[in-house]
Parts: structure tokens; sequence; C-alpha cells
């Protein structure tokens, strides 16, 4: 009981601390760093596509997958703050103006992304080739979707 009741102390001021650094990020950063985001996601998707159509590396597809949940569970949202909507000096954006106002949406396809993502980790864990190629499908879907309604074609 002790145990679980530091741990949960310790999320939440994990929690604040979170929120006080984001709070830090600059606009422009927030920018660069969703874009960065995406495409290290994209990348590590990339190598499991490799494999599946390959031959099958089972640490890197798990590393791959890791790396996708790790950006799918960060917390993104705090990188689409205020002043984010337009281009700021160099850092250009294919946000659509949608994303900032369609909560529920963006929420939907945050949460689809994660649970796409947290499902090809353990379905890589399993080792079960089928599986892998079945979540990365779900995947897929998560961030086309989210890309329709979000993403600018440029
Ligand atoms: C919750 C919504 C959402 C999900 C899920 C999502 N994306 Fe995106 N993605 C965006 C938005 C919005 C942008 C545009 C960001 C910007 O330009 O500021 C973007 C941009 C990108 C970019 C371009 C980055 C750049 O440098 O301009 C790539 C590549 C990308 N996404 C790949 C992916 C892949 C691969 C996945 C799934 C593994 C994914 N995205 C999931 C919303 C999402």
């Amino acid at each position: 009981m002790k145990k679980i009741t530091t741990r949960i102390v310790l999320g939440i001021a994990a929690l604040g601390l979170a929120t006080s650094v984001c709070a830090q990020v600059k606009p422009e950063d927030q920018i660069k760093f969703r874009k960065a985001a995406y495409s290290f996601a994209a990348w590590n998707s990339g190598k499991i596509k490799a494999n599946l159509e390959g031959t099958y590396d089972a640490a890197q597809v798990k590393a791959a997958a890791n790396a996708i949940a790790g950006v799918a569970n960060s917390g993104m949202g705090a990188l689409f703050g205020p002043g984010t909507e337009n281009a700021i000096g160099d850092q250009k954006t294919s946000v659509k103006p949608e994303l900032f106002t369609n909560t529920p949406l963006i929420v939907k396809h945050s949460g689809d992304f994660a649970t796409a993502a947290n499902a090809l980790v353990k379905a890589a864990d399993s080792g079960d080739v089928a599986a892998v190629k079945a979540a990365y499908g779900d995947l897929g879907k998560s961030c086309k979707a989210c890309h329709d309604d979000f993403r600018a074609r440029n």
C-alpha cells in the first residue's frame, strides 16, 4: 500500500514537472518538435514495414514499435499550443486550423494512435509476425485518419 501511495505521489510530481517544462516550450519549438516527432515515428514505421516485407528481425521491430509508442504516449498535445497554427520564422507547419478547435476529434485521433502503437508493442513482444502485421495495419490507419482531418496536403 505504502509503495503504491509513493508511486502515485511521484507520478503526480512528475506530471507537474512535465506541465511546467511544457509551458516553457516556445511556439516555434513546439512546431519543430512535433514535426520531428512525427518524422521519427515515420522512420520507425518504415523499419517495421521493411521487416514485414523482408527478413524479420524481432529485436529491430520491437525497438521501432517502442519508439513509435514513445511518440504516441508522450503527450503530443502540448506541442499544439496557442500561436502554433501558422508558420513562425523558418518553422513552417501543415497543421489544419480545425485541430485547434475540434478538441473531441483530436483527442480521439491521439487516443487511437496511442492504442494502436501500444498494441503494436504487444504484438512485437509476442514475436507473432501475423499479429505484428495486423497491428501495423491498424497503426497506419490511425496515422492516416488524423492526417485526413488535421494535416493539410502540401
Ligand atoms: C493525432 C494526429 C496525428 C497522428 C495520429 C499522426 N500524425 Fe502525422 N502529423 C499530424 C499533423 C497535425 C502534422 C503536421 C504537423 C505540422 O506541420 O505542424 C503531421 C505531420 C506528419 C509528418 C510530416 C512532418 C514534417 O516534418 O513536416 C509525417 C512524416 C507524419 N506526420 C507521419 C506520421 C506517421 C507515420 C504517423 C503514425 C505512425 C502519424 N504521423 C500520426 C498529425 C498526426
